[in-house]
C-alpha cells in the first residue's frame, strides 16, 4: 500500500476495511481519550465495530464524499485524519482528526490535515473547509489555528455528551486563505 511520509518516523496511508483488527487494538489504546471529543459513532468497542467504521467510510468514498487516513507513528496505527463530509458540488468540506495519547504532542496531525487541506483546496479545488470541535477541546482548536482557520461562530449546546450539553466551535479556511498560505 502507498503510504506519505509525515515527518521523522510516521506516514500517512489510507485506512481500510482489510485494517480493521488493527483499527481495533488502536481503538482500545484510543477509546477513553477520544470518546468525550468525537461522534459517538466513531468510538467502537470490538473488531465488528472497527470494521464498520473502516466500510462506512470506504462506501463514502466510492461516492466522493468522506474519506479515512491513518497515521502510522514507528509502525503503530496511532490516530488519523479524515473528511467527515466532503461536497464537490457545494465546494465545501469537513475534517476530523484522532490520536491516541502516544500519537499527541508531535505535530502529526497539523502535518496530516495540511495533506487533506491542499489535496481539497488545490488539487479538488473546493471553496472552503471546515473544522467543527467542542468548544472546550483546546488542542482541537489549536489545530484549528495552526492550520490558519478563523474561529466562525459557536452553535450553543449542540454537542451533547454525558448527560450534558456543550458548546460546539465552528472554523473554517478559504481556498484563497490556503493558497496564500501556502505560497
Ligand atoms: C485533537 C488532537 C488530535 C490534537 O493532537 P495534537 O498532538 O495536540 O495535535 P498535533 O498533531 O497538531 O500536534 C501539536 C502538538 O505537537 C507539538 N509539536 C511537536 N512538533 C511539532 C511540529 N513540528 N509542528 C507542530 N506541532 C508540533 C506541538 O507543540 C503540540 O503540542 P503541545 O500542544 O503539547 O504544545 C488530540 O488531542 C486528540 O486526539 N484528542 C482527542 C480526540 C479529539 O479531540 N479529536 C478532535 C475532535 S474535533
Amino acid at each position: 500500500m502507498f503510504s506519505l511520509p509525515l515527518r521523522d518516523d510516521a506516514v500517512l496511508r489510507p485506512l481500510e476495511s482489510w485494517h480493521a483488527e488493527e483499527f481495533a487494538a488502536h481503538m482500545d489504546r484510543a477509546r477513553e481519550h477520544i470518546r468525550p471529543w468525537v461522534g459517538p459513532g466513531f468510538v467502537t468497542a470490538d473488531v465488528e465495530g472497527a470494521q464498520g467504521t473502516l466500510v462506512r467510510y470506504g462506501r463514502r468514498q466510492a461516492e466522493d464524499g468522506g474519506r479515512l487516513f491513518g497515521i502510522w507513528r514507528d509502525g503503530t496505527l496511532v490516530g488519523g485524519v479524515m473528511f467527515t463530509g466532503f461536497d464537490a458540488a457545494w465546494g465545501t468540506c469537513e475534517l476530523g482528526c484522532w490520536l491516541e495519547p502516544a500519537g499527541e504532542g508531535h505535530g502529526l496531525v497539523t502535518e496530516a490535515c495540511t495533506v487533506l487541506l491542499d489535496w481539497a483546496l488545490v488539487e479538488r479545488g473546493l471553496h472552503r473547509a471546515e473544522w467543527h470541535c467542542r468548544a472546550d477541546n483546546d488542542r482541537s482548536g489549536a489545530v484549528a489555528e495552526r492550520l490558519g482557520m478563523t474561529l466562525e461562530g459557536v452553535r450553543r449546546e449542540a454537542w451533547p455528551y454525558d448527560g450534558a450539553r456543550h458548546d460546539k466551535q465552528i472554523w473554517g479556511i478559504l481556498a484563497a486563505e490556503w493558497h496564500a498560505r501556502r505560497a
